[in-house]
C-alpha cells in the first residue's frame, strides 16, 4: 500500500485534498470506511486525545488495522489506503504513546505556546516520530476554539490569531514537519446559522507562496462554505479535517431513530440508520474535496 506521504504529494500535484474524518466509536469508523470504499477515496482517520482515550490507543490502532487488510470490491490487489492520525496531540508524552501504539501520523498542536516553545516541542516530536517513520503535522496560528462544538452566537475571527507568513516559514525551517496546519479564519465547530465566517484566502495565498514544498492543512472543515473549501484547495490546502459535521449527523440520526422506534432496544438494529447518515456526510465531503476515485 502507498503511504500517506505519497497521497499528500499526489493531492498537491493533482489539486485535491485528502479528508481527515474523526471517530470515537466503531459505528462512526464503519461509516467512514464505507464511504472510502464507495467513493474509492484514500483518507485519514483522526482521533483527538479525548477520542483516543475513550477508544483506547491500542484499540483505535487495532480497529483501523483490521480495515487496512480489506481490499476494494472487485480489486483484490487494491488495499484500502487509510491512515490513523492523532489529532491535536498536546503533550509529547501522549504523542509518544500513540506512536508506540502504531499510529501512522501525529499532529502536535503547540499553537497556544509561544513560537519559540512551539518550535522546541515540535522538534522533540519530529525527532522521535522519525525513528518510527511516523509523519508529523505542526501548527502555527491560533484556532478560534478549544474543541468542536456548535456555536450559539456568531463568531468573530481575530486578525492577530491568523498564521503569520514569517512565523510559518521560521517554524518549518526549524522543525522540518511533514505538514503544517494553518489558521486562515477557520475554526472548530459550526456557527449557529450553519455558515462559518469566510476563510482569508489571501492569507493562505501568501503562506503558500513562501512555504511551497510543505503540504498545508485546514482544520475546522465543518460549516465552512463549499466555495471557500474549493478555493482553499486551489490555493494549496491538501488535507482537510472534519469532525463536528459527523457528530451532528450521528446524534441527529440517533435521536430521530429512537423517537421513531421507542420500543427498539437492539443497538445493531437502530444504529443502521445512524451509520448511513454519517456515511452520507463523509461521501459529500469526499466529493467536495475531489478525493474520490484516487485509489
Ligand atoms: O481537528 C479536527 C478538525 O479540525 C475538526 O473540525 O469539528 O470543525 O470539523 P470541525
Ligand atoms: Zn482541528
Amino acid at each position: 500500500m502507498k503511504n500517506l506521504k505519497y497521497y499528500l504529494k499526489k493531492a498537491e500535484k493533482e489539486g485535491w485534498a485528502i479528508g481527515q474524518f474523526n471517530f470515537s466509536n466503531l459505528k462512526i469508523l464503519k461509516a467512514i470506511i464505507r464511504a472510502a470504499v464507495n467513493m474509492k477515496a484514500p483518507l485519514i482517520l483522526g482521533t483527538s486525545e479525548g477520542e483516543s482515550r475513550s477508544l483506547g490507543l491500542g484499540q483505535a490502532v487495532a480497529l483501523v488495522n483490521s480495515y487496512k487488510k480489506e481490499t476494494l470490491p472487485g480489486r483484490s490487489q487494491a488495499k484500502l489506503p487509510i491512515f490513523l492520525n492523532l489529532d491535536h496531540g498536546k503533550s509529547f508524552l501522549y504523542i509518544k504513546k500513540a506512536i508506540i501504539a502504531g499510529y501512522d501520523a501525529v499532529h502536535f498542536d503547540g499553537s497556544k505556546l509561544s513560537l519559540k516553545d512551539n518550535i522546541r516541542e515540535t522538534k522533540k516530536v519530529v525527532n522521535y516520530a522519525k525513528k518510527f517513520g511516523v509523519l508529523v503535522e505542526g501548527e502555527v496560528g491560533i484556532m478560534g476554539t478549544e474543541s468542536s462544538k456548535i456555536y450559539k452566537e456568531s463568531f468573530k475571527i481575530k486578525e492577530e490569531n491568523l498564521t503569520r507568513v514569517g512565523e510559518a516559514v521560521k517554524f518549518l525551517n526549524k522543525t522540518k514537519v511533514d505538514s503544517l496546519a494553518v489558521n486562515i479564519g477557520n475554526f472548530h465547530g459550526i456557527e449557529k446559522r450553519g455558515r462559518n465566517p469566510r476563510l482569508k484566502i489571501e492569507r493562505l495565498n501568501e503562506i503558500k507562496k513562501k512555504t511551497c514544498k510543505t503540504p498545508l492543512v485546514l482544520h475546522g472543515g465543518s460549516g465552512t462554505a463549499e466555495k471557500d473549501i474549493k478555493e482553499a484547495i486551489k490555493k494549496g490546502i491538501v488535507k482537510i479535517n472534519i469532525n463536528t459535521d459527523l457528530r451532528v449527523a450521528y446524534t441527529t440520526a440517533l435521536k430521530k431513530t429512537l423517537k421513531k422506534k421507542p420500543k427498539e432496544t437492539t443497538p445493531h438494529k437502530y444504529m443502521k440508520e445512524v451509520v448511513i447518515a454519517v456515511q452520507k456526510v463523509v461521501e459529500k465531503k469526499i466529493k467536495l474535496f475531489g478525493s474520490n476515485n484516487k485509489i
